[in-house]
């Protein structure tokens, strides 16, 4: 197990002498070339990791760590197609997706990336009449809506990327996302909608999700009840590696749209579960993302772990969590195209790497995935922000952020810049007593009274953040900063000896909620329940009226 390694025990042993006392401040007075080592460019994202705790050797016992756990290797596993998700016995290839034609990757026998570029060029067809007008719904009028109707991985990826990258929308379609079982969801989303010109995505990889299940029959129903049954087929498609499923749900062949078992729901946004963000932006658009990704792909694979980008992410990560004991790492975007990346990263990285089992089923020896948590700058900081600067806790931050606005008013994005900037800077550089105690003298205050308010004002600094930089949000860049992440969850995955790749812990409470449905309303039902969730139960049905 890695926490046996020598590598393990080395860094553990570097942390308790000199690790857990390094000051980076001092780090950058020691060597005033410390911002360029601690840099580096990769697939149009600039990354700089110079905030961090980290001095030479700490950086090497790092990537002594990576060494040590054959990443290589298990990198080449991953992209050459082995069944990496043990658990589920699988393949692991959402890099495939981003794969360009005139690649070629053998699984089984079989070629995929043709299947892959049909499924493209499929999606690319649809979007185009769509966006055209030239589709039409059973009435005959275009379509003007569209509605994902999808949860989890499925959701997640398209909504975040449609969020992205509306810079890149035409608006010649209005998108719309479901997802919560919460009636609210559905009914709020389709009262101001024309069922004539209303097309539904329906997205699920397996076909058998109960609250994407659920919102698309309450769909049907709503469309049916206004245009007939007969209006079904034309504004209804689905996402699927369970094509059987989806026609079985009446959903004509020629209007579903593939992927495989190898793609996790996690991982899909690449796959036709990305329609609706092809549909906003146009499939040029769409292919410019998976070109970032590609490259960001390439760079994982080619370059060496020292200035490999997704493989230091990782193992900061790792250094902060695992012997500084930071429990949560924050991710804070100054760009408020990005506002759902943080609950995007969330999903990827906490159902990825929230496991207590090593990949043999043995328990882990050290604490894996982080809390992931964020949100947009500047808003952050006038929220969170205090207890970054000043709370007791150690958290690691990435922020976030493009040289240029998608938007012409340039005092705007100059005020943003220096706020993200000023962020990581104050957040490095603290504050000391002394120098509060003369700036409130300096401000005329007594000495008696600095005294006593410099305490609260003092900054403790030192504490780390990555700085992720672009010119600016294209389709590209967002593909390269998303396939960033997923390659960082995948390295600590390998760290930690885990399954990044399956999500067991998700079942129990889907079997539960079955068991429990049918006793919310009926009274006679005899199945037995811990105490409180009886009574809860107890709690419904005695008040619960429709
Ligand atoms: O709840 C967990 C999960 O299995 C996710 O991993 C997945 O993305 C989501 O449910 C939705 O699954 P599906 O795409 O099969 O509907």
């Amino acid at each position: 197990m890695m926490t046996q390694t020598s590598a393990w025990q080395t860094l553990a042993q570097y942390y308790q002498q000199s690790g857990k006392s390094l000051d980076t401040r001092q780090l950058f007075a020691d060597d005033l070339d410390r911002f360029n080592r601690f840099s580096l460019s990769a697939a149009d994202l600039f990354f700089d990791f110079s905030k961090h705790r980290i001095d030479d050797q700490a950086f090497k016992l790092l990537l002594q760590l990576a060494e040590t756990c054959h990443l290589s290797e298990k990198i080449d596993a991953m992209f050459s197609g082995a069944a990496i998700n043990v658990s589920e016995n699988r393949p692991v290839l959402h890099t495939a997706l981003r794969c360009p034609a005139d690649k070629t990757l053998d699984i089984d026998g079989e070629d995929i990336i043709p299947a892959i570029h049909k499924v493209l060029a499929q999606m690319r067809h649809f979007s185009e009449q769509l966006r055209a007008g030239h589709y039409v719904g059973a009435t005959g009028k275009a379509i003007t809506d569209v509605v994902n109707i999808s949860i989890g991985g499925s959701h997640l990826g398209p909504q975040m990327l449609y969020e992205s990258l509306k810079a890149y929308s035409d608006n010649t379609l209005r998108c719309h996302f479901v997802s919560n079982i919460d009636a609210t969801d559905i009914v709020t989303t389709l009262a101001p909608l024309n069922p004539e010109t209303t097309l539904f995505i329906i997205g699920s990889k397996s076909f058998t999700t109960i609250e994407t299940l659920v919102n698309a029959n309450s769909a049907k129903q709503w469309l049916c009840a206004a245009l007939g049954d007969q209006a079904f087929s034309k504004h209804f498609v689905a996402l699927s590696s369970n094509p059987q499923a989806a026609a079985a749900f009446g959903i004509a062949e020629t209007r579903i749209f593939p992927f495989w078992s190898w793609v996790g729901g996690r991982y899909s946004v690449w796959s036709s579960i990305g329609l609706i963000v092809m549909l906003a932006i146009g499939a040029d658009h769409f292919d410019q993302l998976l070109a970032g990704a590609f490259a960001m792909d390439q760079h994982f694979r080619q370059t060496d772990f020292d200035k490999n980008m997704p493989v230091i992410m990782a193992l900061l990560g790792i250094w902060y969590h695992n012997f500084f004991a930071a429990e949560t790492h924050a991710v804070v975007c100054y760009d408020q195209y990005l506002q759902l990346f943080p609950r995007y990263l969330q999903q990827l990285d906490m159902e990825s790497n929230g496991k207590s089992v090593r990949e043999n089923g043995q328990s882990v020896t050290s604490s894996t995935g982080p809390i992931i948590w964020g949100d947009c700058g500047t808003n952050s900081q006038h929220s969170f922000h205090q207890l970054l600067h000043q709370g007791t806790h150690l958290v690691p931050i990435d922020f976030i952020l493009a040289a240029n606005s998608l938007h012409p008013l340039g005092q705007h994005h100059q005020l943003l810049l220096a706020n993200a900037l000023a962020q990581s800077q104050a957040l490095l550089m603290g504050k000391n007593e002394t120098q509060a105690y003369e700036e409130l003298i300096a401000a005329g205050m007594s000495a008696t009274q600095a005294k006593t308010l410099a305490a609260h004002k003092v900054m403790p600094g030192n504490r780390p953040s990555s700085t992720i930089m672009m010119e600016k949000l294209t389709p590209y860049t967002l593909g390269a900063l998303i396939a960033a992440y997923e390659h960082k969850v995948f390295v600590q995955g390998v760290i930690w000896g885990i399954d990044s790749f399956d999500q067991w812990g998700v079942e129990l409470g889907k079997v539960l909620a079955k068991n429990i449905l049918p006793q919310l309303t009926d009274h006679n039902t005899t199945a037995k329940h811990d105490a409180s969730t009886q009574g809860l139960i107890n709690y419904c049905r005695s008040r619960y009226s429709q």
